[in-house]
């Protein structure tokens, strides 16, 4: 049985629907990550799984146990807030204690956690200080090891690394599913933060407008979007979109738009025989462009493109090139290459091969995915 069921989950506030008809479970150990742009719904959701919010339908089951109707004390829940909320009046110490005691959690077990958990976060020089003397990085890896320290049921964290610098943000993130795997408890994490959802979680939600877009493993956000929005919020540089034509000519399905006219790998026409003569979005990551002589894949005329080099953005394992088209109107697009092009190629036009087995097609208008991969 899963641990946490959301069954058809709505809150609705005063002329807005924050969480619409949500729907998901979670197995006993899993890492959860809800990620979506914000005012998507998720720290709403996150609040109802809490009982801090009262649902307006549907239903949460802890295992068998509907709890809807169970106060928060009583749900075992440990939550790190969006805005730490730690007591001013309280020491470091005293803060990260809170949940234990308040619990009535044994002596011996407070002085045994509290400084671990402190520790664990780098805030242990800071145990006797009060919230206002510290920094807000400090503060949040105060509510973290507040969180930390207690034996809940579920842990939900929203947001609690936004106010770290990016070094210490890695580490924490690293804390945070090292101690996920040893208390092996049920978590939902949630963050506006694509790379930081692909790096910690065993599934992703991705929420807009209050619903789910997609629930998956980040290898199936990221391979099979179920739609543009999830294809184009999951991974960065962002995947390129095109308007093409579908065309059939002899055996063949091409792509075309202005100075682009690729020739469909057999394995994703299938979902697209339906739609000749008219114009769908393909989709391309900037990964799926190569320098032609270091393509994983035959070149021909019929998979290769151009583009005017605009800005190349050296990084640690290649390269980010901003492009544009050289035909039509002309459309920008990025690149990413696993060698360096030098500074001499700016302004200049090069050729590309694209791996069209990778491209995507979504529906013009409601954005579904047309791939059946
Ligand atoms: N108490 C409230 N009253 C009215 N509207 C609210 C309330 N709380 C949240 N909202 C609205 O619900 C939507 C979702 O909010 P929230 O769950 O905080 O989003 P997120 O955490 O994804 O940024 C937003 O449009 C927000 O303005
Ligand atoms: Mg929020």
């Amino acid at each position: 049985m899963a641990a946490i069921t959301v069954a058809h989950l709505t809150k609705r506030f005063v002329g807005k629907t924050a969480v619409n008809d949500v729907s998901f479970s979670l197995g006993k150990h899993e890492f959860l990550v809800l990620v979506g742009p914000s005012g998507c719904g998720k720290t709403t959701t996150l609040r109802m799984l809490a009982g801090l919010e009262p649902t307006t339908s549907g239903d949460i089951y802890f295992g068998a146990r509907r709890v809807n109707d169970i106060r928060p004390k009583e749900r075992n829940v440990a939550m790190v807030f969006q805005d730490y909320a730690v007591f001013p009046h309280l020491t470091v110490y005293e803060n990260i204690a809170y949940g234990l005691r308040s619990r009535g959690a044994p002596r011996s077990l407070i002085a045994e956690r509290v400084p671990a958990a402190a520790e664990r976060f780098r805030i242990d020089h800071l145990l006797q200080r009060k919230p206002r003397q510290l920094s807000g990085g400090e503060r949040q890896r105060v509510a973290l090891s507040r969180a930390m320290v207690r034996d809940a049921d579920l842990f939900l964290y929203d947001e609690p690394l936004s106010n770290l610098d990016a070094q210490l943000r890695h580490q924490a993130r690293e804390d945070i599913v090292t101690l996920h795997n040893q208390k092996q408890k049920p978590s939902i994490y949630v963050t506006h933060d694509q790379s930081e959802a692909m790096a910690m979680g065993d599934r992703i939600a991705v929420m807009r407008d209050g619903r789910i877009e997609q629930i998956g493993t980040g290898g199936e956000l990221y391979e099979r979007p179920a739609n543009l929005f999830v294809a184009y919020f999951i991974g960065t540089p962002s995947i390129n979109l095109f308007d093409v034509i579908l065309q059939a000519h002899g055996d063949g399905l091409y792509a075309a738009t202005a100075g682009l006219r690729v020739l469909l790998p057999p394995e994703i026409r299938a979902g697209l025989q339906d739609r000749m003569g008219s114009t769908v979005k393909m989709g391309l990551r900037p990964e799926d462009f190569h320098v032609p002589k270091f393509a994983p894949f035959e070149v021909t005329e019929h998979n290769q493109t151009r583009g005017i080099v605009n800005v190349i953005e050296p990084s640690s394992t290649g390269c980010t090139v901003y492009l544009s088209t050289v035909e039509g109107t002309p459309q920008d697009f990025a690149a990413t290459f696993r060698t360096r092009l030098p500074a001499s190629y700016l302004g200049k036009e090069i050729p590309l091969a694209l791996h069209l087995e990778k491209a995507h097609f979504f529906d013009a208008e409601h954005g579904a995915s047309l791939l059946s991969r």
